[in-house]
């Protein structure tokens, strides 16, 4: 039986800069219902039990509220389902300052309706940590001050600003907070440079000087992951334009209507490359059928499946899901380097 393989990780804290596991591939994904808030003592990373620093959780839009604008951006990472009981593990034990696992649907741009269901880590109002909310005054300060285990409080906020400005999304809290700490940083002679980000003081970020030891580990064994799953396709798929829009800017899943060719031999489940009428590669993914089963399928609608092979695995040859590159904003261009 071919099956989706993947766990969906989502993260929009320290996640979405130092993920600190393996990983097959990510893309940006979207909540809905929850607004990311500086509302969680941290005395474990960022402060200790004496003076807690503040760190970011998801707080749940209330019943009565009507407007659907609350939305939390992050970063998916996906996992194979194998790996994931001990990389959640490892999750637990990180986050284990008042957070606890919970699921839901994730969202991308361009597609209506849930693009699946991922795993997160919320630390919720009822767990011992929790501050709550305070004037930004308030919350700017203690981010100011505190240092912890993980580092200072505020390169945490920094860095998160960082990355959803590399994401291209936008978070008033976050970037309001980010404000005044550069302020606060500027009127103590602490001086910030990050990508284009500065708070006017002139020697170099505080953020540039990371300790790369672990995270090249981590970068090691993401590359090992992704070659063991992803590096060699057994055959190609030729689709036409059609398909091409759809799995690569709708997020569709790869039809057999879609398929012009297929070349070479491969069996169900298999990974298989996916080209353009061109001959270039967009994308690749697990095919849900074998090359001899595809030869027959090639042109066919979904819904004649069963009456061409007698069986079915699913209308999809790929399922979205399955999609390897199938990024946050569904470039049409293969990055080797993302898979490599
Ligand atoms: C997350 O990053 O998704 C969880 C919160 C955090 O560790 O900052």
């Amino acid at each position: 039986m071919c099956e989706d393989f993947l766990v969906y990780l989502f993260g929009y804290g320290s996640i979405l800069w130092r993920p600190g596991f393996p990983f097959i591939r990510k893309f940006n994904a979207y909540i809905k219902g929850y607004k990311r808030m500086f509302y969680q003592g941290s005395t474990d990373h960022r402060g200790t039990p004496d003076a807690p620093g503040r760190v970011v959780t998801l707080i749940k839009q209330p019943d009565d509220y009507e407007k659907d604008d609350w939305i939390t951006w992050g970063t998916v990472y996906c996992i194979p389902d194998e790996e994931a009981e001990v990389i959640l593990k490892n999750l637990d034990y990180r986050e284990k300052g008042g957070y606890q696992r919970i699921e839901t649907d994730i969202f991308i741009n361009g597609k209506e309706g849930s693009h699946g269901k991922a795993i997160l880590y919320v630390a919720t109002t009822l767990n011992e940590e929790y501050l709550g909310d305070d004037t930004m005054d308030n919350i700017a300060n203690q981010i100011f001050r505190s240092v912890g285990p993980s580092g200072r409080n505020l390169d945490y906020l920094l860095k998160l600003a960082a990355s959803l400005r590399k994401m291209e999304v936008s978070d008033e809290h976050v970037f309001e907070l980010e404000t005044r700490v550069l302020e606060m940083m500027r009127i103590h002679n602490i001086p910030y440079h990050h990508e284009g980000k500065t708070n006017g003081m002139t020697a170099d970020s505080p953020l540039t000087a990371t300790s790369s030891s672990s995270s090249d580990i981590v970068a090691s064994e993401t590359l090992m992951l992704q070659k063991k799953y992803f590096v060699e396709p057994k055959g190609t798929l030729v689709i036409d334009d059609g398909a091409v829009q759809a799995i690569s800017q709708r997020a569709k899943s790869l039809l057999p209507v879609g398929v012009v060719q297929v070349i070479g031999e491969f069996d169900c489940d298999s990974l298989v490359s996916i080209m353009d009428l061109n001959r270039q590669e967009i994308s690749r993914g697990i095919s849900n059928y074998s090359s001899k089963e595809l030869s027959l399928l090639v042109g066919t609608h979904s819904g004649k499946i069963i009456s061409v092979l007698g069986f079915s695995r699913g209308e999809a040859v790929v399922t979205n899901k399955n999609l390897i590159l199938n990024n946050t904003f569904f470039s049409y261009r293969i990055h080797m380097d993302y898979y490599l």
